[in-house]
């Protein structure tokens, strides 16, 4: 998909369709003001007639509307101007791109006065973009072309590099576990260093277990496909400052193990990689800003399966930084991957890290799945993710951690094991387990089960994976 500047009147514009946007209660302006006066008020009077929503999001077709030169004109609105959503821009774009995604269409053109035209070019590049990309006949067909009227290089170039991060992620999330698995995901990460610019190293099953990644080759064991450590470098700041790291959990399929899931609770568990293909998109989205900023992201990439050499209940682990594991559920295994992920990003001394993970239900059942959780050791760094969250419209909730869960996750036999006391508090005796293989470093700890991966479509976005958190972890990295 190709995204450019334009800048043809909308009235003269040869495209498949454009986009105008109207506010509620206020007067036309702008594209949609043109329109309404070529066309004899028609936009006026539909509005009038409540035919046309000015109500956010919703995005209405008109056919042959005179004196525009476009066959389809898509109104969509834009809500009241008061009080409008952080991500209005990013919503209202995408919401107008998946509407004409619904056909097959060459071309559109945006003549949208939004407040964010970094956001909306990325909307529209998420918009059309659908989940079913293993299908012949797409239910959603992203454009050849998409103009944007009055855009700045600049602008087109942010967007487009948020744009596509955020589709890469969700390709990665949306691919099934048979494309998907340790080895193919490491190769996207090689071929994404080379094309946006970051290095990009692979540990194997050799590596890892001369690493003594304990923790992380036990969830392995069980499947035909070898685990891997993908570590991706961008400089963009020298080498003397500190990187900021990113660490994500990769498990390519979770079918719980021994602690075997209910077919419905496994159906969607490709998604269980959502942590680490968010990394991947994050450093990814950095690169092709060129952030002043040094960043590592490490994934890392495993799939829980069943066979004669899966590890068991009982068994006890000894992780990368010496602590010993007793398995009291296999279920709960992307903190074993994570454990020792989060000791080899550590090992870099990175000023703070950020870890992404689809790790707990239970922080589904307490926020949501609109909230992501969050859990740290460290309460300036947090506040910093919240602010940069904040910023752009994502939603962040933190979660207590207080001393006296550190007892809930103590061993009889080992140092600790994989699972709290009971159900309670599970998203956060989940954070508690990661923290044992913190040792000093500022790190925030954000829970995605809910928000990464949605069993519904949103009017701007297709069902699916998301891409959540990847404007949070940019705006992080941008502020330094
Ligand atoms: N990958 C799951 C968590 C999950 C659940 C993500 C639903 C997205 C949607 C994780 O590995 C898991 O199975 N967690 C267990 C932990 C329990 C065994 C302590 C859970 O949440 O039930
Ligand atoms: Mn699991
Ligand atoms: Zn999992």
């Amino acid at each position: 998909m190709q995204v450019v500047a334009s800048t043809s009147p909308a009235l003269e514009l040869n495209a498949d369709a454009i986009v105008i946007g109207i506010w509620k209660d206020e007067p036309l302006s702008g594209a949609a003001k043109a329109v309404d006066e070529a066309a004899d008020g028609l936009i006026t009077r539909m509005v009038e007639l409540e035919e046309l929503s000015s109500s956010t999001c919703s995005v209405s077709v008109l056919l042959g509307v005179a004196g525009v030169a476009a066959p389809v004109v898509a109104v969509v609105g834009l809500g009241a101007r008061e009080g409008a959503h952080k991500s209005l821009s990013f919503r209202a774009a995408g919401a107008a791109a998946k509407t004409l995604a619904s056909k097959k269409r060459k071309s559109i053109a945006y003549f949208i006065d939004v407040e964010d035209r970094v956001q909306a070019i990325c909307g529209s590049m998420i918009g059309c973009q659908g989940q079913d990309i293993m299908r012949k006949e797409l239910k959603l067909n992203p454009f050849d072309e998409v103009l944007w009227d009055g855009a700045s290089e600049s602008e087109i170039a942010q967007g487009v590099a948020l744009g596509e991060s955020v589709n890469l992620i969700r390709r990665m999330v949306n691919l099934p576990a048979n494309e998907v698995f340790p080895e193919s995901f490491a190769e996207q990460c090689q071929s994404s260093g080379k094309a946006s610019g970051f290095d990009v190293e692979v540990w194997d099953e050799h590596k890892l277990t001369d690493e003594k990644c304990g923790a992380l080759l036990a969830v392995a064991q069980g499947s035909a496909r070898p685990p891997r450590v993908v570590i991706m470098r961008y400089n963009g700041a020298g080498n003397d400052s500190a990187p900021i790291a990113l660490v994500g959990k990769g498990v390519t399929f979770d079918s719980g193990g021994l602690s075997l899931k209910p077919s419905a609770g496994m159906l969607d568990m490709k998604c269980d990689m959502a942590g680490a293909a968010t990394v991947l998109g994050a450093v990814n989205a950095i690169a092709l800003l060129g952030l002043p900023v040094n960043v590592v992201g490490l994934c890392g990439l495993a799939e829980n399966m069943i066979s004669s050499n899966c590890y068991r209940l009982g068994d006890v682990l000894v992780a990368r930084n010496g602590k010993t594991i007793e398995v009291h559920n296999t279920d709960a295994e992307g903190r074993l991957v994570l454990a020792d992920t989060l000791n080899v990003a550590e090992e870099m001394e990175p000023r703070g890290i950020v870890d992404l993970a689809t790790l707990t239900g239970a922080c589904l059942v307490a926020l949501g799945v609109e909230y992501t959780g969050a859990m740290t050791n460290d309460q300036d760094w947090c506040n910093q993710l919240k602010t940069a969250a904040e910023s752009c419209g994502e939603l962040v909730w933190q979660l207590p951690m207080d001393e006296f869960f550190d007892d809930k996750i103590k061993s009889k036999i080992a140092d600790i094991k994989n699972v709290g006391e009971g159900r309670w508090a599970g998203a956060i005796t989940a954070g508690k387990f990661l923290q044992e293989f913190v040792d000093h470093t500022p790190w925030v700890h954000l829970d995605i089960a809910g928000p990464s991966f949605a069993d519904a479509p949103s009017k701007w976005i297709d069902a699916g994976a998301s891409g959540c958190m990847l404007f949070t972890l940019v705006e992080l990295a941008k502020r330094g």
